[in-house]
């Protein structure tokens, strides 16, 4: 068994007795239906902290209207026996009126680095990302907390966002886990028929074949455009994104000129959207 706190009053007393006793602590924010990915986040904290809190909210306030909110799956039994399995110390589970008083009208809002790629086909998903992540850091107040480069922009946003509000904490960027055919575990993965998560593994493979087309000081877009056909014949639907971007501030580059640059797409097959990344350079 492992421990569990629903309210925020109760974290902040298991914190503090951690603190007391000159713990350092990291913090694993997810939204549950966990998987080998959000676990070894949980390693990567366990291997830099003394003892490591993972909270569970799906977060209402990221998903837009007509996403997967309500079908998100939940499973809170299974995420808490493999919390422990893993070794986490807390698991911090509140209600979304713990989280969100009926009255509340702060929002975060990081503006640049959020527009465009996942923000450009959900215009509202990065505020709620940043609202929602600054309230746990505040509630938890970690040393650390890991992210996954799965989630690319949410991490090099997350990043900005604390250096910009000078919120005292680590953010740690953690490598996407894969399955052994490449394709990256996303929670969303369960939502695939048989037949699409075969034609998924288009994504990450078109990924590898676009990055190997980059040559030093030449124009990206062919290798881009090349790649978005290439996600079609494999059997995605739509392509909402694919392009190449610095790997820090996220500004597109037309022309690789050698620096860190990541390659980022999203695209729906049925009624899944999936999305993935890979470092370049
Ligand atoms: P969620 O999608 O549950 O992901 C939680 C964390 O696990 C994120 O940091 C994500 O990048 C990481 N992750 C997911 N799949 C991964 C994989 N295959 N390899 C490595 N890490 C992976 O991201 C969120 O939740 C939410 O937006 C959240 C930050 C919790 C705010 O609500």
């Amino acid at each position: 068994m492992i421990d569990t706190v629903r309210t925020i009053a109760a974290l902040r007393a298991w914190v503090a007795e951690q603190r007391q006793d000159g713990r350092r602590i990291g913090f694993v924010p997810t939204m549950g239906a966990l998987h080998e990915g959000h676990l070894s986040l949980v390693a990567a904290a366990l291997s830099h902290c003394d003892v490591v809190v993972v909270s569970i909210f799906v977060n209402p306030t990221q998903f837009g209207p007509g996403e997967d909110f309500d079908a998100y799956p939940r499973d809170e039994a299974a995420d808490l026996s493999k919390l422990a399995q893993a070794g986490a110390q807390l698991v911090y589970l509140p209600t979304v009126d713990e989280m969100y008083p009926a009255d509340a009208t702060t929002v975060v809002n990081v503006s640049g680095i959020t527009e465009g790629l996942c923000g450009g086909a959900r215009p509202t998903h990065f505020q709620g990302v940043t609202t929602v992540v600054t309230k746990l850091l505040m509630q938890v107040m970690p040393d650390a907390a890991f992210f996954g480069e799965k989630d690319y922009q949410q991490l090099q946003t997350i990043k900005r966002m604390v250096r910009d509000l000078d919120i005292p904490v680590e953010i740690v960027g953690v490598p996407t886990m894969r399955e052994p055919d490449g394709l990256a575990l996303s929670s969303r993965n369960l939502y695939l028929t048989a037949q699409e998560r075969r034609q998924a593994l288009a994504l990450p493979d078109t990924l590898r074949a676009v990055a190997a087309k980059f040559s030093q000081g030449a124009p990206v877009a062919p290798h881009l455009d090349w790649g978005t056909a290439e996600l079609l014949r494999g059997g995605f639907d739509t392509v909402d994104y694919l392009e190449l971007r610095d790997a820090q501030t996220l500004a597109v580059l037309n022309i690789w000129e050698g620096q860190p640059a990541r390659l980022l797409a999203a695209a729906r097959i049925g009624k899944t959207r999936l999305i993935d990344n890979i470092a370049i350079g």
